[in-house]
């Protein structure tokens, strides 16, 4: 997906998915669609956040990038979710002091327990018209835990637009590829051999 159309997505209002509807997609019991998945947060940048180049630390986003993928994935899940892994966190351009940072958050895929939530940070100043720029993105893998701690189904997601269906093709890749990344390291595949005499 372009730039401009993850922006244009991210900017849009749950009830206004963008993207043509997909047909026949007509939710049943046991089912959730991806706009009720929807969850944003905005925060905006103080002196404390900052690192020593005077930006906003990655550690300070990565812990608001937790926090809601923790929120989506609970909302739409309606139980207690942990995180089990984080896939590609990308860093576009710097956050600086003074910036409204939002975070909008979707559900892209869901297994049994397990959900990936698709995060996207736009910052901006809020004095200045127009300055906001998509400043990373990040894929988290939540469960959702029952009582005695161990995973517990959720929700099937039902993709109503085309642009749902984009998203969840690209978390099954990351799946996909998750999985044999670790079954080559289970394989031996990096394993080198001694140094030789
Ligand atoms: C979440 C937890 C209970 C799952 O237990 P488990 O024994 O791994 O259970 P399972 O093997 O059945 O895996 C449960 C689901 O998680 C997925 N999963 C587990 N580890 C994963 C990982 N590292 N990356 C992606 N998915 C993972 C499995 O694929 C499975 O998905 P599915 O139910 O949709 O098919 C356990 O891994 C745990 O407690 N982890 C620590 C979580 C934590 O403390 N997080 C930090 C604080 S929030």
């Amino acid at each position: 997906m372009s730039e401009q159309a993850e922006m244009a997505a991210a900017r849009a209002p749950a009830a206004d998915a963008s993207g043509g509807p997909v047909a026949g997609a007509e939710l049943v019991r046991g089912q959730k669609t991806v706009a009720d998945s929807r969850v944003e947060i905005s925060r905006l940048m103080r002196p404390h956040d900052t690192n020593f180049a005077g930006n906003v630390h990655g550690g300070v986003l990565l812990g608001l990038m937790d926090e809601v993928a923790f929120l989506c994935a609970s909302k739409y899940a309606q139980g207690y979710c942990v995180t089990v892994g984080v896939d590609r966190v990308e860093f576009h351009s710097p956050v600086r002091v003074g910036d409204l940072v939002t975070l909008r958050a979707a559900v892209n895929l869901t297994g049994r327990s397990s959900m990936e939530v698709g995060i996207s940070i736009v910052a901006e100043r809020p004095d200045r018209q127009d300055s906001d720029r998509r400043t990373n993105r990040c894929f988290f893998t939540m469960v959702a835990i029952d009582d005695e701690g161990g995973p517990t189904p959720v929700p099937e997601l039902l993709c109503e637009t085309s642009e749902d269906l984009t998203w969840q093709c690209e978390a099954k890749l990351r799946k996909e590829l998750r999985v044999a990344y670790g079954a080559q390291l289970q394989a031996g595949i990096c394993v080198t051999a001694g140094p030789s005499e």
